[in-house]
């Protein structure tokens, strides 16, 4: 889809719509298509090749300029314009639609005996000595199917039982890099059918247990089950904030009239969907002759698994010739030019042997399953969190049940379900503490919540656990401080409380064993060093609860000291970015506490920093009031890193080329703004190295 003129001419225009926008101009109706085939251009920058060539506050200004257009001319809306991706009402049923050719599954392989003889069969069928294979990711998700006609998305479909499945339509457009329309009648296409995986990345996988764990509500197992949860969710903009990823790996059926094949290979319809501007597995894929050469290839595969930033369990081996698959056809339950290749399971069984319940530092108290070690995909697990009572009761764990338990590449292990049918009645039923089992007080339940909690803030098991946050990488970073010693310091007394870390006695701790001057001298030095640190590190190691890094920095940014906080209204706080009605209660309640303030001044006092930094180096900032823009691709920082580095040290972003601006930073592609920047003597064209350099100074 790109190459470097098209890149220019977008990004051109892009830059001339931004202008014409900061001027406060309005961008003409008859400009509509143009930007609407900008956005969409953006949004496979951004979704598809992970290479955005602009800001997203850019992207948001162009946006809602075709919002603006699109409200005063509501019958220029069509139905692929970027916007009619969200705004859809909500699901009441999902319909049963009948697929245009069946869903079939695969046949599986598990190791080289049986794709030798899958290929000796397939080489049997078609009298040929050598087959050509294209190979490709085995996608570990949730399997749709995807309707063009005309160049547009009437319809997405789950796989249901392979012969209709339901029509989820409204969600699947709200995935980013599925596209509302494409340019299929270019090749002859009117109606296309195609095949893929909604997956949703470890990294989000991750990012929505923790929220879920956050809200008190149980995780899910793996990221296949968050996928395919996510795709029958009532509310469409629910399902935009899963960061949902499409995998198109299949073209089922097309009808082209009298027009020439588009395609006679499967790599070559792969390439052809990259193009349209699909994410197929174009990059991915591997086309080889031959069995031995594929045998090699998903096993090599199979070691990088790990880096992959989503799950794959496994390797598609097709044929690659459409008219070869044809003579080898298929059975009811899969295709003969088809085969998988399932890597080693990241599934174990085991014994719940039994379970503790640990105290967090918000009080929350977590049970843990302790199971009979077992290896499951190259490590050892022996313990894993249960959650809550709510979640083991989903379970059904008993203490001896036999239990099946998942570990998804780098994810946290998972129980996925016990297995009541092997009980023999030696089981026992999980029983939840009445009290806290450190402190021994009462614990408490808030109304709607399936979290017990200690609420007695002197409880040795929260302080000491708020102690090792705030000491933790990415709270203070107190190096060498780290759990073992805030426990043995807190378990001889000589840490007491978050601002004790800044009094601890040195000559007793030079006492103990393994303590010599030169660890001594590290972890003074380490804690001076912490007094230095941003606001927002302080903030999030204050473990205030729901305030993540992301908002500690919003927090910080958005204060010129600490203690402001205590003068705001929970109404005020919800007008931040990232927080929300929960969090800003919390975070009120955090600095309504006198306790809490007489800490943060005691901090203060011993040095620490509760004055945003930030704010200070503006004022300050070797850049101060010089204008910069950025342009092209830069290869150490993210475009958005760029600007708020040249925003701290005093800069200001502008949005497009004229006399006001001061500096130009060129990366690689970088278009008319460049051209543009050149014939104004008075601008600075820099690359990016000397943009950091310019920093440095
Ligand atoms: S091809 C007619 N290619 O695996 C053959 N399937 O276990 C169509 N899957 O139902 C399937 N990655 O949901 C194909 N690269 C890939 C795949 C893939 C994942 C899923 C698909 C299929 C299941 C079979």
């Amino acid at each position: 889809m790109d190459n470097n003129k098209v890149i220019q001419s977008f990004q051109q225009d892009s830059d001339r719509f931004l202008e014409k926008l900061k001027g406060n101009e309005e961008i003409p109706v008859n400009k509509m298509d143009l930007l609407k085939k900008i956005l969409r251009f953006h949004e496979h920058r951004y979704y598809i090749l992970n290479n955005p060539l602009i800001s997203d506050s850019e992207y948001d200004q162009l946006y809602n300029a075709l919002k603006k257009i699109e409200s005063a001319h509501p019958e220029l809306i069509t139905p692929d314009s970027p916007t009619q991706r969200v705004g859809s009402s909500i699901n009441k049923s999902f319909e049963t639609v009948q697929h245009l050719v069946p869903m079939l599954s695969l046949e599986n392989s598990y190791n080289a005996d049986d794709l030798i003889d899958w290929d000796r069969k397939a080489k049997e069928q078609s009298k040929l000595p050598v087959i050509e294979y294209c190979i490709e990711p085995k996608f570990d998700g949730a399997s749709i199917s995807l309707i063009y006609e005309n160049d547009l998305l009437v319809r997405g479909t789950t796989r249901g039982d392979g012969v209709a499945g339901e029509d989820i339509t409204n969600n699947i457009k709200q995935i980013r890099s599925i596209p509302l329309s494409a340019p299929f009648s270019k090749y002859g296409i009117q109606q296309i059918e195609i095949r893929g995986e909604i997956v949703m990345t470890k990294a989000s996988f991750t990012k929505y247990n923790e929220s879920l764990i956050a809200q008190g509500l149980s995780p899910l197992a793996n990221p296949r089950n968050a996928a395919s949860g996510s795709l029958r969710m009532k509310d469409p903009k629910e399902v935009a904030k899963r960061n949902l990823e499409a995998f198109l790996y299949h073209v089922s059926f097309y009808h082209k009239g009298d027009n020439d094949e588009p395609f006679t290979t499967h790599s070559n319809s792969l390439n052809l969907l990259w193009e349209l501007g699909f994410r197929s597995p174009q990059k991915e894929k591997q086309v080889v002759q031959g069995i031995e050469e594929v045998i090699k290839h998903v096993h090599d595969f199979e070691l990088m698994r790990d880096t992959l930033p989503y799950e794959i369990d496994g390797m598609v081996v097709k044929v690659n010739d459409f008219a070869l698959q044809d003579k080898l056809g298929m059975t009811t339950h899969h295709p003969r030019w088809a085969i998988a290749f399932k890597f080693k399971a990241r599934q174990a069984t085991t014994k719940l042997l039994g379970v503790e319940f640990q105290v967090g530092r918000t009080g929350a108290v977590t049970p843990v399953a302790k199971l009979s070690p077992v290896q499951v995909g190259g490590v050892t697990v022996s313990s894993i969190s249960v959650h809550n009572e709510e979640y083991i009761r989903e379970k059904d764990l008993q203490i001896g049940d036999t239990v099946l338990i998942e570990r998804a590449g780098d994810v946290i292990p998972q129980i996925v379900k016990s297995q009541p049918e092997l009980r023999d009645g030696s089981e026992v039923a999980i029983q939840f503490p009445k009290q806290c089992p450190v402190c021994k007080s009462e614990l408490f339940k808030e109304e709607g919540e399936a979290v017990w909690r200690c609420i007695n803030i002197e409880c040795e098991a929260q302080v000491m656990e708020k102690i090792i946050h705030f000491v933790s990488k990415d709270a203070m970073d107190i190096k060498s401080m780290g759990e073992a010693n805030v426990r043995k310091f807190y378990e001889m007394g000589l840490l007491e409380d978050i601002p004790g870390i800044y009094n601890i006695n040195f000559e007793t701790v030079g006492t103990l064993e393994g303590f010599g001057k030169k660890s001594i001298d590290n972890l003074t030095a380490a804690i001076e060093a912490s007094k230095q640190q941003p606001l927002y590190r302080l903030i999030y190691g204050l473990g205030i609860r729901f305030v993540g890094e992301t908002t500690a920095k919003a927090l910080a940014n958005s204060v010129e000291h600490l203690l402001d906080f205590a003068t705001k209204t929970e109404e005020d706080l919800q007008q931040l970015d990232d927080v929300g009605v929960k969090v800003a209660k919390s975070i009120h309640h955090f600095f309504s506490s006198e306790q809490n303030i007489a800490m943060l001044k005691e901090l203060e006092t011993l040095g620490l920093q509760l004055v945003n930094t930030k704010k200070e180096t503006v004022v300050s900032g070797g850049l101060l009031n010089q204008t910069f823009l950025f342009t092209g691709t830069l290869s150490q920082l993210k475009r958005s890193e760029a600007e708020a580095l040249a925003e701290q040290h005093g800069g200001k972003i502008v949005g497009g080329v004229s006399s006001k601006l001061n500096y130009l930073v060129v990366g690689e592609d970088a278009g008319s703004k460049l051209e543009k920047a050149k014939k104004i003597n008075t601008i600075k064209i820099i690359t990016e190295n000397e943009f950091l350099e310019l920093i440095k100074e």
